[in-house]
């Protein structure tokens, strides 16, 4: 594993988040990640300015790994290392696209859920994969299964992971770090309610230390 994916797997938990009004969430949203332990952040390109809250973030803590969610195109790579970003989180894998961000230099954690997907992972020399949809997809018992001929991946589901199910997927050494959009509910950020954010990256933190033994 590179440094970036290090550091992710050392946190253990990625909240995958949605911010619709960056200028006005970016900053107190970074200083409550940082308070919970959870010193990450995955911006999802699912709403306009994910580069512009990536940059927000990154300047007011370097000290936290912040990267894109959701990626689909060049373009958006090229907006997210602009922004300071350093990482890229596609939903499914798209050869060219991750093979531009090994030309950018950018780590890509394409998502990955079939043999066909691993062998094409494989060729592209990643090390680690999102495993997305991941309850959706099998969950736990398909990422040990894949993990029979594949065994040379760690993986980062996402996808129906919450507090119920977390200690179940950090426990397993497959895992790299468990994705989530539970950590950053849409309501809790839009109503500035951060001091419950920082409990539930807390929590997250504690189980899966606890999971990891
Ligand atoms: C993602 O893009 O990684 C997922 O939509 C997050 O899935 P979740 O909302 O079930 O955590």
């Amino acid at each position: 594993m590179n440094e970036i994916q290090n550091r992710i797997s050392r946190i253990g938990v990625v909240p995958v988040i949605k911010l619709t009004n960056p200028a006005r969430d970016a900053a107190p949203l970074s200083d409550t990640l940082c308070a919970g332990g959870v010193p990450v952040a995955e911006i999802t390109f699912r709403a306009e300015g994910a580069d512009e809250a990536m940059n927000i973030m990154v300047q007011r803590h370097p000290e936290m790994l912040v990267g894109a969610g959701t990626v689909l195109t060049a373009d958006q790579v090229d907006r997210t290392i602009a922004a300071g970003g350093q990482f890229v989180v596609t939903p499914g894998l798209d050869v060219e696209l991750v093979r531009y961000c090994q030309k950018k230099g950018i780590t890509c954690f394409p998502g990955c859920t079939t043999p066909t997907d691993y062998h094409a992972a494989y060729r592209l020399g990643l090390e680690v994969l999102k495993f997305f949809p991941a309850e959706q997809s099998g969950g736990l018992a398909k990422i040990k299964a894949m993990a029979a001929p594949f065994g040379m991946f760690k993986v980062m589901p996402t996808g129906g992971i919450s507090l119920k199910n977390l200690a179940e997927y950090a426990a397993c050494p497959i895992i790299a770090a468990c994705g989530g959009s539970y950590m950053c509910p849409d309501r809790l950020i839009t109503e500035g309610r951060w001091d419950e954010i920082t409990e539930l990256c807390k929590k997250s933190v504690e189980i899966v230390k606890e999971a990891r033994g």
